[in-house]
């Protein structure tokens, strides 16, 4: 994100909960041309074609073999080759700030009273590429009511674990550690938000976030924090990694949005992995329908 350009490996797509969406999202953007050209990114932007009716999932090699974690460091395959020794066992996440039910827990005691869900979501990287996947998790709405947060509580604050004998790349001044990521509360409340614990059925590969990363598949893909630790109720909006590194470039809300583009490329299409062809990036990633009411009166291009 701080070197490269986005795009590489072309790419696939969808969400069975959202497959009526797509429709109607189809529908919308199949009538739309392709604007303008006004410079190299318009061109790619040109190129870009409608989505298909059905998304259909990333492979397994895909989505665990093209990363991005920079603790394990900051080309695609890194994370994957880097992050086989990292132990996520034991593992605890602390509950703090303000809540009625601070706590130490272990992993396993913090999810076994939820039933885990299958969710198919689009996920859309801040650089432009593209994937769709399978995930397995717990609504995080659900976790949230179990701490009781108080009335004062406005964020939640996440924060990965820092262990740089564990974690090479914190070893190095590339970003602030430990990476903290940050939702304002009715984000983490809402139904689409999960706390990832597994990928295709199974259990979370490290180099995707095990054993616990945050999904809120109509943001950027760096608000999906992996490897959390903490998770901390407080009342002013946190700063979030990618914001701290380059706050011209990444914000705090980081919505997904064709229309505000990233500083140094276009926003409004994407490289699907495992595709050829661009297609055009949809409002909020697609869930609009969804979520677009969080955001009523705000100012988009301010607060991207
Ligand atoms: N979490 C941590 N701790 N460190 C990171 O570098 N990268 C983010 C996000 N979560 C990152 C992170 C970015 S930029 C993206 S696009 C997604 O993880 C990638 O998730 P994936 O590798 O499972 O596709």
């Amino acid at each position: 994100m701080l070197i490269k350009k986005p795009g590489d490996i072309p790419s696939s797509e969808i969400t069975s909960e959202n497959l009526y969406l797509n429709r109607r999202k189809f529908l919308a953007v199949a009538g739309i041309a392709a604007t303008g050209v006004v410079g190299s990114r318009r061109l790619l932007d040109a190129f870009a074609v409608a989505r298909p009716q059905e998304e259909k999932p990333n492979t397994w090699e895909e989505i665990t073999g093209y990363n991005n974690y920079y603790e394990f460091g900051t080309d695609k395959d890194d994370p994957a080759a880097n992050s086989k020794e990292f132990r996520t066992k034991p593992w605890t996440v602390k509950v703090d700030g303000l809540v009625k039910k601070p706590a130490d827990y272990h992993f396993e005691d913090l999810v076994k009273p939820y039933k885990l869900e299958d969710r198919i979501y689009r996920f859309r990287c801040v650089e432009a590429w593209s994937m769709v996947i399978p995930w397995r998790g717990i609504p995080l709405a659900e976790m949230i009511k179990t701490f009781e947060p108080l009335p004062s509580a406005k964020y939640v604050q996440f924060t990965t674990i820092y262990a740089p004998n564990e974690m090479p790349g914190q070893k190095l001044a590339i970003l602030q550690w430990p990476y903290v990521e940050g939702l304002r509360m009715d984000e983490a409340m809402h139904p689409l938000t999960l706390m990832v614990t597994g990928l295709y059925g199974k259990t979370l590969p490290n180099q995707n976030g095990a054993p616990l990363r945050l999904i809120v598949p109509w943001k950027y893909g760096f608000k999906g924090i992996k490897a959390i630790t903490r998770i901390s109720f407080v009342d002013k909006q946190p700063r979030n990694t990618w914001q701290i590194s380059a706050p011209d470039e990444y914000g705090f809300y980081a919505n997904v949005n064709p229309d505000v583009d990233h500083p140094r490329w276009t926003q409004s299409s994407e490289r699907r992995i495992g595709q050829f062809r661009r297609m055009k990036t949809l409002m909020f990633n697609g869930y609009a329908d969804r979520v677009a009411s969080l955001y009523a009166g705000m100012d988009l291009r301010k607060n991207f």
